[in-house]
Formats: C-alpha cells, structure tokens, sequence
C-alpha cells in the first residue's frame, strides 16, 4: 500500500495492482493503481475502496493502522460506484465494523444488494445531499451517472476543494509517493496522460454522452483538487485533467486529432503488400499513422489509436465470402465504443470471391457509425501497379481530408 497526504485531513491509500487485466480483458502494462481516500473532519469517512485481491483486507487495514485510524473509527463508507474495483473490500470493512454507514446512490445500494447480498447500514443519498464531517468539513454529493456505471456518483469536500472522481479523470498506470501532478516532471506527466486516454478508450468512451455531462455539471463546482479512483491527484493544475477529458469526450463525434490508424490483417501476405505500399505513402506527409495488426496489437491499444485518429485505414482481405474475421471483430469493439464520424477507405485482397466489403458497409450501418469512405482498393491476389498507385492515390487524399477536418 502507498500511503501519501493529499491535503490537510485527506489521506490517499492506494494499491497498485499488476499482472491482472482490467475488467478481465485490458492489458495494463504498467499496472493501475485504485485509490481510497480517509477524509477526517471530526468524524472520518473512507471515500472509494479496492478490488479484494491478494488479502487487501488486512493490508488496508495495516494501512490505516500507519495513519493512526482504527477500524471502529471509521463513522462512513462511501461507495462512489459499486463495481468491485472500487467496492470490493468493503464487506470486509462492515462486517469488521457493525457501526459503520454505508453512503452511496440508490443504484449502488441496488447492486450492492444485487453482488454482496448486502443491505445492512446502508444509507442512500442523492443528488446535492451532504454529510458534515464535523470541523469545518461537509462532504456534497454529485451524481455522475455511467461514468462509468448507472449508479456512479462523485463526492466533493467543500474545505479543501477536492473533488473525488472515482473513474472520471482516472487513468492507467501504478502511482508511488510521486502520484501526483505538482511532483511529476513534465515526462512523467505525459506518460499519465497517455495512460489516461487508454483508460477513457477502454473504460469510458461509449459513455462520452454521459462524460459531456458530468464535466457540466463539475464545472459549476469551485474545485482546486481533482483525487481519482485511478491514477495520479492533480492538485496542482486540476484544469489541465479537465481539459483532457473534455477533448477525449469530443473525439467520439470527431473530428479528432489529424493523425491516422492503419488496422491491417493478411492471410498470406497479399493483402500486407498494400498495407507496406500505404505505409510507405505516409513518407514526408507530416501526418502521424498509428499502425496496428489485427492479430498481434492488444485491442486495448487500437481502440486508443482509433480513438485519437480523424482517419482510418482499414487493410484486410475476403474470408469464407465475408471480412477476415478478426477485422470483423475488432470493429465490431471500435463500433460498440461509438467511435463515429471518421474518414476512412479500405483496401483488402479476393480469391475466387469479394465480400469484405458489404461485411464492413454491414457493421457500419448496423452501429450508426455515420463513417465516410472514400472509394475501397480491393484487388484479385495480388495488387497491380495500377491497384498500388491508386493506393496512394487514396491516402493523399485521406491525409487531405484529415487535416481539412481536423485543424
Ligand atoms: Fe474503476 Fe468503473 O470502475
């Protein structure tokens, strides 16, 4: 456990979790830390707990002990959002503490009951309502619904200023003593950042509506400390998170950055001579091309590129008459993150059959991606000197458009 002062009464206790995959399936190459928060006025609230992995229980416990806080202590358990990363020790901690109030939105008490079978102690709150720690200290709190779950809400200590955000301005990436923006260098800061629009292609994007909203609504709030369930405290420049996320939200309708994602899969090698030829097109364009195969890249990775991406090149051959399957697949997640609105063509090698094409039209409009293609390359095996210059011809054009759409 980190354990680390965020301001006067508010301590951050974090675990930084390695060697799992978040919700089971994103990669985390450097790991995701989950924050709690013990707020201490005259009474103390614990705001947010930890997936109950690796015997968390005793080890929050011992963290607790470090800052002189005992279990019967602990007057309020707030439960921003249910899911078990930021819940799951907290039967533990009632059950250790039969005097404890559970605080959370009616929805969280629904899931708790729905996950934990638990119903005890819990109190719900809504919209505005507030608990006054005593000592100058009232904790507001804000509903944040679908962020990233229904039942999501926010809290904010009206002493310090400090929001706490749970998933929102959250980001993947262990923290250490350092986790927090007035003590990281500019580097470190980047690497936070980068980590943080993977997080919000994996974790928030289909729910960049409901981001909109909520970044409404925390803007009426006078908030000097932004404190995430993941990731680093921004204490120092709160409106540099905010800025961020405002600009991650904007990207599910585009335009985004004028950059480009090349997602490519071949079968034998013919369609990949296109994809080479493509590549070698992006030469002195000053167009920045993120490139990804279908088969070897993490989809963690290249939902973050098409996130970013005003254009997209699709490269993949015909299949048993329809797309190479793992293309299909992956558009299929890139759709359901509601990436919409980007500029795109595709190109792709045949057999004996076409097919990829009406696939990829299927999905598109099955999703309402509302994505403008410009004319596909599709050749018969290999492509022709002809097929190759009308490649190029293609993603001088794209590139045109992006930058058009984009700057
Ligand atoms: Fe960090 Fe939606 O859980």
């Amino acid at each position: 456990m980190n354990i680390t002062t965020v301001a006067d009464g508010i301590t951050r206790i974090t675990a930084n979790v390695e060697n799992i995959l978040f919700e089971g399936f994103w990669e985390l190459p450097d790991g995701v830390s989950l924050n709690s928060y013990v707020v201490k006025g005259e009474k103390t609230a614990i705001i947010d707990g930890m997936i109950n992995i690796n015997d968390i229980e005793k080890a929050f416990i011992n963290a607790l002990d470090k800052v002189n806080i005992k279990l019967e202590d602990v007057d309020y358990l707030i439960v921003n959002h249910m899911e078990p990363d930021h819940s799951g020790w907290f039967e533990s901690m009632a059950r250790l503490n039969p005097d404890v109030t559970i605080l959370c939105s009616q929805k969280s008490a629904d899931l708790l009951d729905a996950f934990f079978g638990w119903t005890e102690n819990v109190s719900v709150v809504s919209d505005g309502d507030s608990v006054d720690l005593g000592a100058g200290r009232v904790l507001t709190f804000h509903e944040i619904p679908n962020v990233h779950w229904p039942d999501t809400m926010a809290t904010f200590d009206t002493l310090s200023g400090t929001l706490f955000s749970c998933d929102a301005f959250g980001s993947y990436g262990k923290v250490s003593d350092k986790g927090y923006d007035d003590l990281l260098s500019e580097d470190e800061l980047a690497h936070y950042e980068s980590e943080a629009e993977r997080y919000y292609a994996n974790i928030i994007a289909a729910f960049s509506l409901f981001m909109n909203k909520a970044l409404d609504k925390i803007a009426k709030l006078p908030v000097k400390i932004i404190a995430p369930g993941h990731g680093i405290v921004w204490r120092k420049d709160p409106a540099r998170v905010i800025s961020d996320y405002t600009r991650y939200a904007s990207y599910q309708k585009g335009p985004c950055m004028p950059e480009v994602t090349l997602l490519w899969g071949s079968m034998y090698g013919m369609t990949k001579k296109g994809v080479d030829h493509i590549i070698d097109a992006f030469c002195d364009t000053e167009c920045n091309l993120h490139v990804h195969n279908v088969i070897d890249d993490s989809i963690s990775k290249i939902l973050a590129s098409v996130w970013r991406s005003t254009g997209v090149i699709l490269a993949m051959p015909t299949y048993e008459y329809k797309m190479f399957p793992p293309m299909a697949s992956v558009l299929e997640e890139v759709c359901r993150k509601k990436a919409q609105n980007r500029i795109a063509f595709r190109i792709g090698s045949y057999g004996w059959s076409g097919g990829a094409n009406s696939d990829l039209e299927e999905i598109m409009q099955r999703n309402r991606a509302n994505w403008e293609f410009l004319p596909p390359v599709e050749y018969n095996g290999s492509p022709s000197e002809e097929e190759l210059a009308l490649m190029t011809a293609r993603t001088q054009e794209l590139i045109k458009r992006v930058k058009e759409a984009a700057e």
